[in-house]
């Protein structure tokens, strides 16, 4: 039968204190919903209809995809009501998965497993036995062990209430029983809320077969409802990206002090000490080093790269055998080719520099095109920034550039040039040659320190 999914996400997660919708509060550099979307996307649904509530339009802008249906839940009157207002968006047939927004450590095979188990006359509801079932709906079963009810919390009674075994949310059933038993809800309950795991009851009565089927592992149907649990879910998702990465061959110096917020792809041999943290897509290749707290955004680098200590480099492309700090600073649209070597307090922005060029120690190069087996001396800054424009600055193959010279862009070092160390350079520099402009050395005879006077 076909199958389609309904995510319910319109709850206002009250209990994060936050102004954002709970679903967009992210964990591992993303969404609550998209690692949802993630898992749901993997079992290949023919439809996924998202409810949202108020406040949701941000969730809409911040999730775009054309396989997604959106329905809006006007008032928030119960999870069963808001499955109603998915279904409306819905193919009539086929099978239904309803599972809610907030459970970002669900993976693709439990939701596979729960939908193959659905048939014509089947329900099917996810079920786990967490270390603490507070606040949760318990599974109702009779004397023969057979799912008879799911009771809320606020509903159940003291022998209910020691029940382990919980509702996950996750329930699939055929659509048009889903529209049948929806269509009978009342709120005749505490909360004064349709709640969907009434339907359960009712497949009951209606000799529908009830399958319980149970999570392996109670933290992957862990929902998040406020800060702590956001945190507790954020840890699990690192300590699985760490086991991965481990797996796969990159040694890590502490596997609990690594924070990867997006993708992490490393070749043969990368070695990671403490505290970094990778965001975006991130491509290591072969035996590169990172040192210890760096922060890599967006980055591509090259086999037998080491970046030292306290690095920060963000949307760059960095070659092969490079060296990158301790205290560098890469910033976007910054490609290094092989061999360079950027050392401490540099700054690199918008800059090209070529094979085997260095620029060891407190420079700024910025809007610059610098060609191979350049020298940058200590404290060269590119003056790239006149107030209202940037310019560029050209600095050709084999220049030598003394250290604290400034290079008033625009402007052009000729091929092999050199330039004397304290030189402000306005006009092109010509090749091969030396050029200053220092200001002549000059010492005062006689000359007195002024003095404080004495009081
Ligand atoms: C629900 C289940 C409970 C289960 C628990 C697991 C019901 C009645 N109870 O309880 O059995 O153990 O989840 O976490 O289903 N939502 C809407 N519209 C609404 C109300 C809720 O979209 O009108 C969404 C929320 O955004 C949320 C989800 O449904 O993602 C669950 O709602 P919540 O109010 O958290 O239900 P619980 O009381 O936790
Ligand atoms: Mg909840």
């Amino acid at each position: 039968m076909p199958l389609q999914v309904a995510i319910l996400a319109a709850g206002e997660g009250k209990r994060m204190r936050s102004a954002q919708p709970k679903v967009l509060h992210r964990v591992a550099g993303s969404p609550l919903l998209a690692h949802v979307l993630r898992a749901v996307r993997a079992i290949g649904p023919r439809a996924i209809c998202v409810v949202y509530g108020s406040g949701g339009d941000a969730v809409r802008a911040a999730l775009p995809g054309t396989d997604l249906t959106w329905a809006r839940q006007e008032k928030l009157l119960g999870t069963g009501d808001a499955l109603k207002c998915a279904l409306e968006h819905l193919p009539k047939d086929g099978v239904t998965l309803a599972m809610f927004g907030d459970v970002p450590l669900i993976r693709a095979e439990t939701l596979t497993r729960l939908a193959d188990a659905v048939d014509s006359d089947k329900l099917v509801v996810l079920t786990a036995t967490p270390p603490d079932p507070s606040g949760l709906g318990r599974i109702v079963r009779d004397a023969a062990g057979e799912v008879r009810a799911i009771v809320e919390e606020k509903d159940a009674t003291p022998e209910q209430c020691a029940i382990g075994e919980i509702n996950t949310g996750v329930i699939a059933a055929p659509t048009e029983r889903f529209a049948q038993w929806l269509a009978r809800l009342t709120n005749n309950n505490a909360q004064r809320e349709y709640y969907l795991t009434d339907v359960v009851a009712m497949a009951v009565n209606d000799g529908v077969a009830v399958v319980a089927v149970s999570a392996a592992d109670s933290t992957e149907v862990q929902g998040v409802n406020d800060r702590i649990q956001l945190a507790a879910v954020e840890r699990t998702l690192q300590r699985q990206a760490a086991q991965a990465l481990m797996r796969d061959g990159v040694t890590l110096a502490d596997p609990e002090r690594i924070d990867v917020r997006g993708t992490l792809s490393c070749g043969s041999d990368v070695a990671i000490d403490i505290n970094c943290i990778f965001e975006g897509t991130v491509t290591l290749g072969d035996s590169v080093s990172i040192g210890a707290h760096c922060l890599l955004n967006n980055v591509r680098i090259g086999a037998g790269s080491v970046v030292a200590a306290f690095s920060h480099i963000e949307d760059a492309e960095i070659g092969g055998r490079c060296r990158i700090g301790p205290y560098s600073r890469i910033r976007p649209a910054s490609v290094l080719g092989d061999e360079v070597h950027i050392g401490n307090f540099v700054e690199v922005k918008a800059s090209t520099i070529g094979a085997r060029s260095k620029a060891n120690h407190l420079s700024y190069i910025g809007d610059a095109s610098v060609g191979r087996d350049v020298n940058v001396g200590a404290g060269t800054i590119t003056c790239n920034y006149d107030g209202a424009n940037k310019h560029r600055t050209v600095i050709e193959d084999d220049v030598h550039i003394g250290s604290d010279t400034q290079l008033i862009a625009p402007v052009t070092v000729r091929k092999g040039a050199t330039i004397g160390a304290g030189a402000t350079i306005s006009r092109e520099v010509p090749a091969g040659e030396l050029t200053i402009s220092q200001h002549k050395q000059v010492t005062v005879p006689g000359w007195k320190r002024p003095e404080k006077a004495r009081r």
